[in-house]
């Protein structure tokens, strides 16, 4: 079968069987001309909840198809590729959780959403990028015990003095390993381009950036600017998805290491199997896991 027919047979079959597909930005643009929504973990966890469909396909990485199921339970979700984890989210035990929360009685837990739904049920805020400094900005308490990247944590921490932060030394294996070094070179290869970067980078990078911001607000950053060339210090997914929208403007790689394999693992394939009933895994949560993950999580999406 072609792409195309691929894709033809995915779009018959997700009305015949009544499901939503939800595409993270980081997915292959095939994948994207099939979804009903694209977007980031703030926008996905929304459209998922929202969706009248009885079934949700979530491309995209474990932790994102729990926080559906979590907020949709009645429905029933489905991860096209069972091995699509976030290896941030499977960094920190609820053992590890449960000993910081003794050293730091006195300070309100916010978690990453790039966290499984178990340790979830032990936390009081759940965050993405996209919100987490209004959210956290938010918060009556002043110490804050941010969960799993430093990173991110790093960030909402500079944008609010005031408050007091820990942290715990997880973080994207990803943007991590991204240095000023990077930083330095593409510059040099690009004087006049803007350095456009995900929070989850380390602080020596976002400090050099002209906008810091979740997936979906450096798109629209991108799209948006009148400049015409942007170093983009994100999953490299993102440089051809702007390139394809904006062919009147110039997008390169912060770095060939911003490849994520987990969200690129899924392919049309994953889908198209998962909707004929042979291939993916469909989502199953605890009672417990649910209820306990369900506050933090809709406290996000309330706040
Ligand atoms: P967003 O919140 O920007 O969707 O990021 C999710 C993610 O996994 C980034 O690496
Ligand atoms: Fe997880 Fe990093 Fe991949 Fe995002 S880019 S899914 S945080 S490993």
């Amino acid at each position: 079968m072609t792409v195309r027919e691929v894709q033809e047979e995915i779009i018959r079959l997700k009305k015949e069987k009544d499901v939503c597909i939800l595409a993270h930005a980081y997915q292959d643009q095939s994948i994207f001309e099939v979804a009903d929504y694209i977007g980031d973990s703030f926008g996905l966890s929304v459209q998922g909840r929202d969706a009248k469909n009885e079934n949700i396909m979530m491309c995209g990485v474990r932790f994102m198809a729990e926080t559906c199921k979590v907020l949709s339970p009645e429905k029933r979700v489905f991860l096209p590729n069972p091995i699509a984890g976030c290896p941030m989210a499977e960094q920190m035990s609820l053992e590890d959780l449960k000993e910081l929360k003794k050293q730091y009685p006195d300070h309100a837990v916010v978690c990453y959403i790039n966290t499984t739904s178990e340790l979830k049920t032990e936390c009081d805020l759940c965050v993405t990028s996209s919100s987490a400094v209004r959210l956290v900005g938010g918060l009556k308490e002043d110490k804050i015990l941010f969960i799993p990247d430093p990173n991110l944590g790093a960030f909402v921490a500079s944008k609010m003095p005031e408050k007091e932060f820990v942290y715990y030394n997880g973080g994207c294996p990803r943007h991590i390993i991204i240095s000023h070094d990077d930083v330095v070179k593409a510059k040099k290869a690009h004087p006049d381009a803007l350095l456009l970067v995900h929070p989850e980078c380390r602080p020596e990078v976002v400090k050099e950036a002209d906008f810091v911001g979740a997936t979906t607000a450096i798109m629209d950053y991108a799209k948006e600017s009148d400049k015409k060339e942007f170093i983009i210090g994100t999953e490299n997914s993102i440089v051809e998805h702007l390139q394809f929208d904006c062919p009147d403007k110039m997008f390169y790689p912060l770095s060939v290491k911003l490849s994520c394999m987990n969200m690129r693992v899924t392919t049309l394939y994953d889908i198209y199997n998962t909707l004929r009933g042979v291939g993916g895994e469909e989502i199953t949560l605890d009672k417990d896991v649910i209820e306990g993950a369900a506050r933090c999580i809709n406290r996000m999406i309330e706040g």
